[in-house]
Formats: C-alpha cells, sequence, structure tokens
C-alpha cells in the first residue's frame, strides 16, 4: 500500500492511495469525501476548505517551493 502526496506546481497537494486515507479537522473530525485522488488547497482561496475547487488558477497562486535532491546547490535549513 502507498500514498503519495503530489504537490502540484502552483496548485493544490494531490493525495493518491490505494489504502483509505482520512482527513480530520482539529478536533478529529472525519471530513466526508467519495473518491480518490483528492486534491487539498494549498494556497487559502478555496470557498471547499480543506479541498481545493480551483481558485489557485483564479488568484494567481505561485508557489516557490520545490523538492531538493541531493545534487541541488542550494540546500534546506537544518
Ligand atoms: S490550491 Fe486550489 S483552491 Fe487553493
Amino acid at each position: 500500500m502507498a500514498t503519495i502526496i503530489h504537490v502540484r506546481k502552483n496548485g493544490p497537494y494531490r493525495l493518491e492511495s490505494d489504502a483509505e486515507i482520512t482527513v480530520v479537522d482539529w478536533e478529529g473530525k472525519p471530513y466526508t469525501f467519495d473518491r480518490l485522488p483528492i486534491a487539498l488547497c494549498r494556497c487559502g482561496g478555496s470557498t471547499k476548505k480543506p479541498f481545493c475547487d480551483g481558485t489557485h488558477s483564479k488568484i494567481g497562486f505561485q508557489a516557490a517551493e520545490a523538492a531538493i535532491g541531493p545534487d541541488a546547490k542550494d540546500k534546506p535549513a537544518p
């Protein structure tokens, strides 16, 4: 079983899994969704948080972070 979180360029976190995924709020109460993959808002603009509703495209969300590979000159802060 695997769960993969794709960080979409200038978009949401997209979760794929062949296992069950539960998204819970700060009180541990589960959100309901009926299919995978799901996309979680990363821009803060969604009206359906924590899920993405496509607003990131309308507001021109620009994300700067990317995975840093072992050969990269820039390294994450320790
Ligand atoms: S990332 Fe899509 S609405 Fe925020």
